[in-house]
């Protein structure tokens, strides 16, 4: 698959390090042309640089690997406007964490903004609960069994696609619903980052499947 990554920082390294690892042909892109060369040259396996907009244009994926507060500046860059990312897959893993880890923005969330902003684009979130560490890992696990991978989009085939990343990264993919439900993982992000910070393990509040219950149907 033909994978373009905006930003060049640690998200951009590993799940571009995996992607081109498995085989994919990944151009980084950054506002920084020597910080996007000197992670195709780490990352390796044929991966290449060039700018925001040059990762646009190369991606049927592009993963949106910048801060919350860059992401309109980045979409800009890369021509999402004018439609640059319209028939695409747009993986978005922003976290918009605001002061004391509550969710920053307005009422939609980061994923819907980014959608907004990238008109035609088929954005799906995911790759966004767990530290770039797990995704260095190869493969990511969590704990003793694979990890698993939330995703939030509208689009079969662009959810299709992303399967298709997660799987090759050695993790499993888990629908969790449509690009409205976005928000419900960087919720989840928010309360695990801050469990994290103060020393706390988020996942010791999870029931296993089996004690977790009966879910109580949609709308009641
Ligand atoms: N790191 C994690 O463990 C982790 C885990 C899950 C999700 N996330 C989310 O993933 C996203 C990226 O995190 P990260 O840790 O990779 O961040 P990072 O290491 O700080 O890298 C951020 C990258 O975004 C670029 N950038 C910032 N503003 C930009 C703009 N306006 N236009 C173009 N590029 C811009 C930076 O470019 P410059 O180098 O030019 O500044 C840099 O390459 C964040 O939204 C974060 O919440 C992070």
């Amino acid at each position: 698959m033909r994978i373009g990554i905006i930003g060049t920082g640690h998200m951009a390294d590993a799940l571009g390090g995996q992607w081109a690892a498995a085989g994919h042909d990944v151009l980084v892109g950054g506002r920084d042309r020597g910080r996007a060369d000197a992670l195709a040259r780490r990352i390796g396996h044929g991966a290449r640089a060039g700018g925001v907009g040059d990762a646009a244009r190369h991606g049927e994926v592009v993963l949106l690997a910048v801060p919350y507060a860059g992401v309109g500046d980045a979409l800009r860059r890369a021509g999402a406007a004018s439609g640059a990312l319209a028939g695409r897959v747009l993986v978005d893993c922003v976290n918009p964490i605001g002061p004391g880890f509550t969710v920053a923005g307005g009422a939609r969330s980061a994923a819907e903004e980014a959608a907004q902003a990238a008109p035609g684009a088929h954005v799906v979130k995911a790759f966004n609960l767990c530290p770039d560490g797990v995704w260095r890992m190869r493969p990511p696990v969590g704990g003793d069994r694979p990890l698993g991978v939330p995703l939030c989009g509208d689009d079969a085939g662009a959810l299709a696609a992303v399967r298709r990343l997660v799987t090759d990264i050695g993790c499993v993919p888990m629908d969790a619903g449509p690009l409205a439900r976005a928000g419900v993982l960087e919720a989840t992000a928010a309360f695990v980052i801050g469990m994290v910070a103060t020393g706390m393990d988020p996942t010791a509040a999870l029931p296993p499947l089996a004690l977790a219950g009966t879910p109580v149907p949609q709308g009641e």
